[in-house]
């Protein structure tokens, strides 16, 4: 089970006063270092976080993969095509979003997407769409040749944090809804052969209630682990969630 480190806070720290610091390629040697599988950055169309330098930097000096997060746009493809990550996530981005919000809509009418896939992939891209754990969704990602779907967790996690702070039994059972949603979303990824990474709102609490997912490889969580850094530092704050990820699976709240 991989974990996936997503360093733009970092960036949206240094982009506040548009200086040099915190460098998210300094950043990155610390997850490097805690144990982190992989760096997730994501280049916005206003790059209001990550900027082109620092994804250039981290492909240059990464020993990790670099997991390149992008919206389907002529020049997103450009910039992957050109520094050709290891993993590249599609997601749909909305300039008035504070991070992004739903999965993509992929409803059979994708011919840009499915483009966008096999010029990733002949580039040596390991492509991964972002898409909310629904069976069309997923049966589609997988016919327009994305070999890999990162599940959005952020409904599952909504719930999660409502059950905990209004533990009655609607919100226990919105929860289990939104968990089972994600468990039979992972049982048809499975059936097709589809690798599956979970991100959105994962945090040290709730983690360990989806690590029981049938085939997980992967869980990119950004939010929760940089939270924590502030607190013990990005090297730690990684071991810690690496530990949870080695403890296993636990029961649902
Ligand atoms: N995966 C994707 C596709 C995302 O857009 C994000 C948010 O940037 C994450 C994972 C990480 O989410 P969080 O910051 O809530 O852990």
């Amino acid at each position: 089970m991989k974990l996936g480190v997503n360093i733009d806070h970092i960036a949206t720290v240094r982009q506040a006063r548009q200086t040099c610091e915190p460098d998210p390629v300094r950043a990155a040697v610390l997850a490097e270092l805690g144990g982190a599988d992989s760096i997730t950055v994501h280049l916005r169309e206003d790059r209001r976080h990550i900027q082109d330098r620092d994804v250039r930097l981290l492909r240059e000096t990464l020993q990790i993969p670099l997991n390149l997060e992008m919206a389907v746009t002529a020049e997103m493809i450009a910039i992957a095509c050109e520094l050709r990550p290891q993993q590249a996530c599609l997601v749909p981005e909305r300039r008035q979003e504070l991070t992004t919000e739903g999965g993509l809509k992929v409803d059979g009418d994708n011919a840009l997407l499915g483009q966008a896939i096999a010029q990733l992939s002949a580039h040596g891209t390991q492509v991964s769409l972002f898409i909310d754990p629904d069976e069309t969704a997923i049966r589609h990602a997988h016919a327009l040749g994305a070999g890999t779907v990162e599940l959005h967790t952020g409904s599952w996690a909504n719930a999660w944090l409502q059950a905990l702070r209004d533990p009655g039994s609607a919100q226990r059972h919105a929860c289990n809804q939104e968990r089972l949603r994600l468990e039979q979303a992972a049982a048809i990824c499975a059936q097709l052969g589809l690798r599956l990474h979970i991100g959105h709102g994962i945090t040290y609490r709730n983690v360990r209630e989806l690590l029981h997912l049938n085939g997980l490889q992967e869980l990119n969580i950004g939010h929760s682990i940089i939270a924590h850094a502030v607190m013990v530092g990005l090297q730690q704050a990684v071991q810690d969630m690496k530990a949870l990820l080695h403890a296993g699976p636990c029961s649902p709240i």
